[in-house]
């Protein structure tokens, strides 16, 4: 396949193949065979050999490969078509041992979830579902500063493929205009003082036209396309994501999370807005002055006291429906 596109929109002759990769022409012809099967048009001429007419829109692990420069994010890829959820997918596979950088892409979840158990809408090839696996050598305390990374991450990658420079409300949502175009789930398995493997969950709302969207998700969520007007090519998008991320990753364990807090305080909507935080047992409200180093939100009530939130449901006053 890389050397069909390398070689794209020539021919590449089946005798060439076969000496660059010393295989039997007729395992050539079923490896073509194969790969049209998934997707591939490819126009075979007698005397002329093959030539890549088009890919189709798919995160197969070699699409997101061809092009990627990163060191470890995503140079190795386990792809599902369908699947329940790559959250629980990467969970099972960490807890086997694969290594840290690893991602876990699907075309479609049956069962995607979103914080707080709610249920995270995942059609086929219209989004980017994918889980990334770290093992951070850091305290379980730390590791809501995944979280942050990853929002900024995603704002960067989006501001990058597409004309929209989306928002960040605390602590990993990512809305353009009031609505929601990327979640965010962070899961791990820790010890006491140790992490044994955190899991970055995103879900990118990327090509999902509004109908596709379940009627009571039509005022909460949007999409790519439907803010900018075009398809985003769901490749280039995981590739900005994933080097965003590694930069960013790099960064938080050299120690300088202060640079990413400053970034993600410039993208955020949550700072200087009047806010209303859900907890587990308690609601509060106040205006939400600023996001402290270890990532919780700092919140100043009506006596004027400030209350540090490390978890909750954040609404935002005066914006549409629950985000
Ligand atoms: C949220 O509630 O905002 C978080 C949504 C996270 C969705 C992503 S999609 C990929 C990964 N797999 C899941 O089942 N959930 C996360």
């Amino acid at each position: 396949m890389t050397l069909l596109k390398s070689k794209q929109p020539d021919f590449l002759s089946g005798e060439e193949i076969s000496k660059l990769l010393g295989v039997s022409r007729t395992a050539i012809w079923k490896h073509i065979q194969s790969i049209k099967e998934d997707g591939y048009e490819i126009d075979s001429v007698s005397r002329q050999g093959y030539r890549l007419l088009s890919a189709p829109d798919r995160l197969y692990p070699q699409e997101v490969q061809d092009g990627l420069n990163t060191a470890t994010f995503g140079q190795s890829v386990v792809y599902f078509d369908r699947i329940s959820s790559t959250n629980e997918a990467a969970k099972e596979l960490a807890a086997q041992g694969i290594p840290e950088g690893t991602v876990v892409i699907a075309e479609e979840q049956t069962g995607g979830k979103g914080r707080l158990g709610r249920h995270w809408a995942s059609p086929h090839g219209q989004g980017v579902w994918l889980t990334l696996v770290l093992r951070p050598p850091i305290i379980p305390m730390d590791a809501p500063k995944l979280t942050i990374m990853a929002a900024v991450a995603v704002v960067r990658a989006i501001a990058q493929v597409s004309s929209i420079t989306p928002g960040i409300k605390w602590p990993n949502d990512v809305l353009y205009q009031g609505r929601k175009l990327v979640g965010i789930l962070t899961e791990m398995s820790a010890e006491m003082d140790t992490v044994n493997y955190a899991i970055l969950g995103i879900g990118t709302n990327l090509n999902i036209p509004r109908e596709s969207f379940p009627e009571e998700l039509q005022n909460q969520a949007t999409s790519l396309l439907i803010e900018s007007g075009h398809k985003i090519s769901r490749t280039r998008y995981v590739q900005s994501l994933l080097s965003n991320l590694e930069e960013l990753y790099q960064l938080l364990l050299k120690g300088d999370f202060d640079t990413i807090l400053d970034e993600w305080r410039r993208f955020s909507l949550t700072i200087g807005a009047r806010v209303v935080v859900t907890g587990l047992n308690q609601t509060l409200e106040g205006l939400a002055v600023d996001i402290d180093e270890t990532g919780a939100l700092m919140v100043e009530d009506s006596s004027g006291k400030t209350i540090k939130v490390v978890a909750g449901d954040v609404t935002i006053r005066g914006t549409q429906g629950q985000y």
